[in-house]
């Protein structure tokens, strides 16, 4: 075996052969006679194959790709073959996995595939199940008495998850993720209610809205925009906000706020009662508490009392089932300003 390291399958001897060609070489460069360059761009065919000893052509002298940088010339050598089959490969999975999955975006669905696989369909699958396993927790919470919600753990405890999934979807853009608020959009942590915090006041306002012009049995009510609609003067103005805000401690001028007293019972009143704690049937909001809708700073009242404020929140009847409805409502009346 030894003697066939030195020999080539086709039985030649290979150092005999390599020392030929460096010979060869030698005395043509001794002699001058150096071999033309070939013509760049046109790429040498192989000029010598043979098989090597695994049976692999081994390519005796590799072609160059004309390229040449330096005296480095490229060779203009062959894709190794486990990339080219790793390459096939990939090209023969693609049109297996295009023939069994959904793939090919027609205009109203993809091509569906073969093995009818689908995640859209797993999807609506999934949702069916879970309101299979729900639907009897949902008609019960649907149909029993308001008051009976929070004392039912079950119920409870499936408002409290479906309620808060409901109010990050639908309701934290407005009110906060937290439920916390924002200027002109009530906190609904808190103990301070426009309309009420019992949860059948809640349930009220979430299936109607306030001022929700969609919905004839909405909550309503509409402060008057005083100033514009002249029906103070700017000094009336100036006075009732002092009082507004003395009604609260906050700092005041006495003399203009013992003028608003007067203002301020003849024309608000009605709404934000005589000593301005409010009025929940009308949605009027506490004007001697800590809480405040919009701003207790003075330009902020003073703008109220000028343009009259319009706080509108959408009515649900008509988007959420009644049993998300409940939901959602127990869910608000747990955050702990619930009465
Ligand atoms: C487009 C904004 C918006 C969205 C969405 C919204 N709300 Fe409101 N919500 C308001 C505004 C504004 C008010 C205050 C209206 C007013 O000034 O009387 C309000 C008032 C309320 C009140 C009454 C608070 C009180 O003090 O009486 C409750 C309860 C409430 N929202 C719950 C929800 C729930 C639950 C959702 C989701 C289903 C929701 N809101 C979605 C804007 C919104
Ligand atoms: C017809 C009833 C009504 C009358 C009269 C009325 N208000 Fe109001 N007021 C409301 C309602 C309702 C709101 C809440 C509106 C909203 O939520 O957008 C409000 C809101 C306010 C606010 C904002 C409170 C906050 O928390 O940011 C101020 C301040 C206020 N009123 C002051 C007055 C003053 C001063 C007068 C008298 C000059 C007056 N209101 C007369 C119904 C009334």
């Amino acid at each position: 075996m030894a003697d066939d390291k030195n020999k080539t399958p086709d039985g030649d001897d290979r150092i005999g052969l390599e020392r030929a060609a460096a010979d060869a070489e030698h005395a043509a460069k001794m002699t001058g006679d150096i071999p033309p360059r070939r013509d760049a761009g046109a790429p040498e065919a192989p000029r010598h194959r043979r098989k090597g000893r695994h049976g692999v052509a081994v390519q005796a002298e590799v072609p160059s790709t004309g390229h040449e940088w330096d005296g480095i010339t490229e060779y203009d050598n062959p894709m190794p073959r486990w990339w080219l089959w790793t390459f096939y490969a990939t090209i023969i999975w693609a049109i297996g996995y295009v023939i069994a999955y959904p793939a090919i975006p027609l205009v109203n669905q993809a091509t569906q595939g073969l093995l009818g696989t689908n995640t859209r369909q797993q999807v609506a699958a999934e949702i069916q199940r879970f309101d299979q396993a729900n639907a009897a927790v949902q008609t019960r919470l649907a149909s029993v008495e308001l008051d009976q919600i929070p004392g039912d753990a079950e119920l409870m405890n499936y408002a409290t998850n479906a309620g808060g999934a409901v109010f990050r979807t639908w309701c934290a853009q407005c009110h906060g993720s937290g439920a916390g608020g924002a200027r002109g959009y009530p906190n609904l942590l808190d103990n301070a209610w426009l309309w009420g915090g019992t949860l059948e006041d809640i349930h009220l306002t979430l299936q109607h809205g306030i001022r929700d012009p969609q919905d004839p049995d909405t909550r309503y009510s509409e402060m008057p925009a005083f100033g514009r609609d002249e029906l103070l003067d700017g000094t009336q103005i100036d006075q009732v906000v002092d009082y507004v805000l003395s009604l609260s401690d906050l700092p005041h001028d006495q003399t203009a706020a013992a003028a608003g007293e007067v203002v301020f019972q003849d024309n608000c009143a009605a709404c934000h009662m005589e000593d301005g704690t409010g009025d929940r049937t009308q949605g009027a909001p506490n004007l001697a508490d800590a809480v405040w809708l919009y701003g207790s700073d003075p330009q902020t009242i003073r703008r109220m009392v000028q343009e009259g404020p319009y706080g509108v929140m959408p009515a649900w009847s008509s988007r959420l089932s009644e049993a998300d409805i409940r939901a959602v409502a127990a869910y608000v009346h747990g955050l702990g300003g619930g009465e």
